[in-house]
């Protein structure tokens, strides 16, 4: 009995780690371990810009709003999450 309590209480914590928020490691190969390269050569330098930038920049490629001529493949980086998960991703990078 304890042993299942023990083992339902991990895989909560578990789903709810995947679930959560947005996953840095998947942006890592296009704009670098620390945010700090363009992109495809493209994009600015998101470890440069400021966390309320980053959020409209996130939340602008969800809904179309924002972007330049790449900004489609942004939006199949982001449409997945909610836009108060977007916010609290954009104060962990950048400045
Ligand atoms: C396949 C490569 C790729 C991946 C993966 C990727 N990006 Fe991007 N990102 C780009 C490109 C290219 C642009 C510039 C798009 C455009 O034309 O607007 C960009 C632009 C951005 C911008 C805006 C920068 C600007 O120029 O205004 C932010 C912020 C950003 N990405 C964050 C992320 C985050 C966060 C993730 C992970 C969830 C991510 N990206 C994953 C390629 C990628």
């Amino acid at each position: 009995m304890k042993k299942l309590v023990i083992t339902s209480v991990l895989a909560l914590a578990l789903a709810s780690t995947l679930a959560a928020g947005v996953v840095a490691g998947k942006c890592m190969g296009c704009h670098g371990k620390s945010f700090e390269k363009k992109a495809m050569g493209r994009s600015a330098i998101v470890a440069e810009m400021t966390h309320a930038n980053i959020a409209v920049a996130l939340k602008g490629y969800k809904d179309g709003s924002y972007g330049g001529p790449m900004k489609g493949l942004m939006k199949g980086q982001v449409a997945r999450y909610s836009d108060a998960d977007l916010d609290a991703f954009s104060h962990t990078i950048g400045k």
